[in-house]
């Protein structure tokens, strides 16, 4: 696999066009629309809806690292789920065949190996649906604030399920920024969930790149790389998939917010 190691190295992500086929796009969007049918909605909903409901919540997150949990957009009350779900996550590629099958393919670990990632560990994945007219911007951020190894080795792996532009919140990046320090760091301290400032450095004062993407475009994220994605405006979904890799060489922070005591990481294999 020929990669532009030295566009990585310097803007701290690849856009990689065409990288999933077609069926294996129209695999995870199936599958996905099939576990949000089984879904039963109702008590999860009435969980988020309540504020004071804030601690279940909470552990639903929490524990969605060993799990395929649902979460909903805030301001969704009265859409069904297939049009008003944030996103799923975050052990589908672990828990689920069809996202199994399609995050383990030779390409993907070809990927890894060719970015670096001497052991490949397959961290984290999340379905993003980004829906139209209610899909939520996403602030910018750092993915090592959320899953910090030392040293930092989380990579990201962002699929395009429909084509996703400036119209519908594709993603954004500071080019370059990947090389500053991590600014903050999201851990368990006991029960609670905290944020803890890393770093008071502003992000540097370089333009937005937005990565406009066709449907199967990769986009491969440095986990120091600074993005975001703006809200969907638009009447079109933009569907994503996105998988967060480390390196079983680094140490894993035993208080990063993710755990999963009952599910030990693999690789691609
Ligand atoms: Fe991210």
């Amino acid at each position: 696999m020929t990669l532009d190691l030295e566009a990585y190295a310097r803007d701290g992500f690849l856009v990689l066009p065409g990288f999933l086929s077609p069926s294996d796009c129209d695999a995870l969007q199936a599958r996905a629309a099939e576990l949000v049918a089984a879904f039963d909605a109702g008590p999860a909903r009435t969980v988020f809806s309540t504020r004071d409901q804030a601690h279940a919540r909470d552990r639903y997150f929490q524990e969605s690292g060993g799990a395929i949990r649902f979460f909903f957009e805030e301001d969704a009350a009265d859409q069904p789920p297939a049009l008003a779900l944030n996103k799923l996550g975050h052990a589908l590629h672990d828990l689920d065949p069809v996202f199994d099958r399609v995050s383990r393919q030779p390409r993907l670990a070809e990927l890894a190996a060719a970015l670096g990632l001497q052991q490949p560990l397959l961290l984290q994945s999340m379905y993003l649906f980004k829906q139209p007219h209610i899909g939520a911007e996403v602030g910018w951020h750092q993915d090592a604030t959320y899953l910090y190894t030392e040293p930092v080795t989380v990579t990201g792996f962002w699929v395009a399920l429909d084509d996703a532009d400036c119209d519908n919140g594709c993603l954004l990046a500071l080019p370059g920024a990947h090389r500053g320090p991590l600014r903050q760091r999201f851990k368990r301290v006991g029960d609670a969930l905290v944020s803890e400032s890393l770093s008071v450095e502003p992000w540097p004062s370089v333009a937005p790149r937005a990565l406009e993407a066709r449907r199967g475009t990769l986009v491969v994220l440095h986990g120091l790389l600074p993005h975001a994605s703006a809200p969907n405006r638009s009447s079109r979904a933009r569907h994503a998939y996105a998988l967060h890799l480390i390196d079983g060489r680094a140490i894993y922070a035993p208080d990063n917010w993710l755990q999963r005591p009952a599910l030990p990481l693999r690789g691609f294999s």
